[in-house]
């Protein structure tokens, strides 16, 4: 297939980049500069000259806390910019696929039968509680009333080789410190951008349209994933509990945040602890998605 990837020079666009070169796959590769998503007129005539068979959308505004303070820019990233390229690819009659965030949730843990919380799935009703989350879901909404061969994927806490992440920051944090603190009141699934990217591509190749749900499974709060970060580099280091409180930051971050699908048309993920011992092997060259 001939794949646009737009936001191909972010963390998530590298290893797409890498999954549907090794693939097979023709690949257009845009960030900015060459295509800024923000233009609706450049990204209709950038259709009308590539005429792409797919697209897989990696670009957003990820300044979550900047956000905060720049609605305007965000919005017209993650909301109308998806938009734009939604709508393009669809007056082509072709396929898109969008990537979402946990933060369209509020953070309320939804309950199972027996009153304990359970994973979001897809039918579980919204409630952004930061403007990067409202205007994720709103590019969502674009997205999805575009035509319904378009995809978006909800994925969380995510990282990899080509970004600056979570993992890095408490490794290198570890080389300098005793001891780090780290939130444990806030529960989600970390996401290898490693296992996303074929999962990702997985969708395109197999046709999966609507909305789906894809993180690492499983779920774990940052303290504890901070914790299985040192056991598994086999670093010493002391992981100490701290409140979203004490370490209050502009956006507010969803307290749960746990993902999975109810759909069986998707392929679930490996374990979140899975993408961490495949991410440690990447970063040092020896995995899969190395650099
Ligand atoms: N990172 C996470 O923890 C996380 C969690 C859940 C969901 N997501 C979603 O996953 C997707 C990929 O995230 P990521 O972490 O790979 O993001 P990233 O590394 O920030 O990559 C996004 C790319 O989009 C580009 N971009 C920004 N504005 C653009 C525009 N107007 N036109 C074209 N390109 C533009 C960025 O360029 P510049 O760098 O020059 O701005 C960057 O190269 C995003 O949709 C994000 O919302 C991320």
């Amino acid at each position: 297939m001939r794949i646009l990837v737009t936001g191909a020079a972010g963390m998530l666009g590298h290893d797409v980049r890498r999954v549907g070169e090794r693939a097979g796959h023709e690949l257009i590769l845009v960030d900015l500069p060459e295509l800024d998503i923000t233009d609706a007129s450049a990204v209709e005539a950038f259709y009308e000259r590539e005429r792409p068979d797919a697209t897989i959308n990696c670009a957003a505004w990820t300044d979550v806390d900047g956000a905060e303070s720049n609605e305007e820019g965000a919005r017209a990233v993650n909301a109308d910019g998806a938009g734009n390229l939604a709508r393009a690819a669809a007056r082509m009659g072709t396929p898109l696929l969008h990537i979402s965030t946990d933060y369209v949730f509020s953070g309320v843990a939804p309950l199972d039968a027996h009153g304990g919380p359970r994973p979001y799935v897809e039918s579980d009703p919204t409630g952004p509680r930061s403007v990067y989350g409202e205007t994720k879901l709103a590019g969502e909404q674009q997205v999805l009333a575009a035509s319904k061969d378009h995809t978006v994927v909800r994925t969380a806490w995510l990282y990899g080789v080509d970004g600056r992440n979570f993992v890095d920051t408490m490794l290198r944090l570890a080389g300098e410190r005793e001891a780090v603190q780290v939130v444990d009141d806030q529960i989600g699934s970390p996401t290898w951008s490693g296992h996303l990217a074929p999962a990702v591509v997985g969708l395109v190749e197999r046709g999966v349209s609507g909305l789906v749900h894809l993180t690492g499974a499983g779920s774990v709060s940052w303290n504890g994933f901070a914790q299985e970060i040192f056991r598994q580099a086999e670093v010493d280091c002391r992981v100490e509990a701290v409140s979203s409180e004490q370490m209050a930051r502009p956006a507010p971050r969803p307290a749960w945040s746990a993902m999975e699908s109810e759909r069986d048309d998707v392929i679930p993920m490996p374990d979140w602890r899975d993408g961490l011992a495949g991410y440690l092997a990447a970063r040092v060259g020896i995995g899969p998605a190395g650099p």
